[in-house]
């Protein structure tokens, strides 16, 4: 493992997007979670898609759709495998985990009946908070709450005893992307089973950093998106149990999800395409089944040892500078650290951190009860991928000391 360390530098090569200067400075990119740079292989599947064999799928018996066709459901069979998600049918592509999230709002939603709940948890991400509530405003359902501890852990005895058998959804996140905890889904999950709820995980924090096997977690539907896994923007995934994702109805309609269409009635498509309606991504497939190809490649066991390794050098290093208040700190978490500098406006960090060419992330981080909870506005947060390193980290500190010599 400790070899990695030194190999370091052989994967940062692989991103063209590192290899500049910002503001002067040679580009610190902390900003992970908001969303990852891209390897030159992922850049080149993309290229050459639209290079060698760009073509509508599904539809021509032209050589040129085949191929797409091939490259295109190839994507869906690797994402599966990567995922351990058993039948590729099962994959569902969206725009990302926030579509992902409104297509069960809408299409499990329309199964729910008033007097039904929907269990949420305080570390949500507006994208988990918003389509509820609208869900909940058209049906009549109740949501409620799994509070957090002042680490940003969840209350699980209290999780249990939100429980009952009119829950029939809990959604809730792998991986806190404000604070970076890592949530017991496994527990999460088989609980809401015991009484006979679906379980949502939104996995956009977690597919980038660590194995997710589907099959074993035995979750309902889990989303992410492609662009924090090495991916491109604007692609993501559904899963879905087979027999789930057959019992609802569509979400959008269109080309490409019927079976056959009248004036009178449609017919709709089998899995996957039922729930694909218009031209998909097909780009979007390939960039993200190259992303996944490059992080078993790196390995992902090597992914987590440096990232957790940064995160450890880069708590220390923030404790040891004084006047630092970290928001998470959790057992387990992830490489996610948010902090604030006594108290100088996170904005204001976020700044100063830019003019060094280093890029955070500033504010409420799309989780304004997380923000509410610990009576902030928000929070610096430094998020780290594969390709950061220590000297990086020792960079943002450097920083983070002019921070302190301007404004205290
Ligand atoms: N959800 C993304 C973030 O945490 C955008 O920054």
């Amino acid at each position: 493992m400790t070899t990695l360390v030194r190999d370091i530098d052989i994967i940062r090569d692989q991103f063209p997007i590192l290899q500049q200067e910002v503001n002067g400075k040679p580009l610190v990119y902390f900003d992970n979670a908001a969303t990852a740079q891209k390897p030159r292989k992922v850049i080149d599947a993309i290229s050459d898609y639209y290079s060698t064999i760009n073509s509508n799928v599904h539809r021509g018996v032209h050589t040129l759709s085949q191929r797409a066709t091939d490259s295109f459901e190839g994507a869906r069979t690797r994402i599966a495998k990567h995922l351990n998600a058993g039948d590729p049918h099962q994959i569902i592509f969206t725009r990302g985990t926030t579509e992902g999230i409104n297509l069960i709002a809408y299409s499990f939603g329309q199964t729910l009946k008033s007097g039904d709940e929907i269990i949420l948890s305080a570390l949500e991400h507006h994208s988990n908070i918003v389509p509820w509530q609208m869900l909940a405003e058209r049906k009549g359902l109740t949501i409620k709450v799994i509070p957090m501890n002042d680490a940003g852990e969840l209350d699980m005895e209290v999780y249990a005893s939100l429980l009952s058998k009119r829950t029939a959804l809990v959604s809730v996140n792998h991986i806190s992307n404000a604070l970076g905890t890592i949530n017991p889904v496994e527990e999460i999950i088989s609980l809401a089973h015991e009484v006979g709820a679906v379980v949502h995980i939104d996995g956009a924090q977690s597919v980038p950093h660590m194995k997710v096997d589907l099959q074993k977690l035995d979750v309902d539907l889990y989303t992410f998106s492609a662009h924090k896994a090495y991916g491109p923007t604007g692609f993501g995934v559904l899963f879905g149990k087979r027999s789930l994702l057959e019992a609802i109805p569509p979400f959008h309609g269109g080309g490409e999800m019927i079976e056959t269409v009248t004036f009178e009635k449609t017919t709709y498509a089998g899995l996957p395409h039922k729930f694909e309606a218009g031209t998909p991504d097909i780009a979007g497939a390939i960039g993200l089944a190259a992303a996944l190809d490059w992080m078993e490649e790196v390995g992902l066991d090597n992914i987590a040892f440096q990232e957790n390794d940064l995160l450890s050098y880069a708590t220390e290093q923030l404790m040891g500078l004084g006047g630092i208040t970290l928001y998470g700190t959790a057992a387990k978490k992830a490489g996610v650290i948010s902090f604030n500098v006594d108290s100088v406006h996170p904005y204001d960090t976020g700044v100063i951190l830019d003019k060094l060419g280093i890029a955070v992330r500033t504010g409420h981080h799309c989780t304004q009860p997380i923000m509410d909870r610990f009576g902030i506005p928000g929070t610096v947060r430094a998020s780290f991928a594969i390709y950061n390193t220590r000297v990086e980290v020792d960079r943002m500190i450097e920083g983070l000391k002019k921070v302190k010599q301007m404004f205290l």
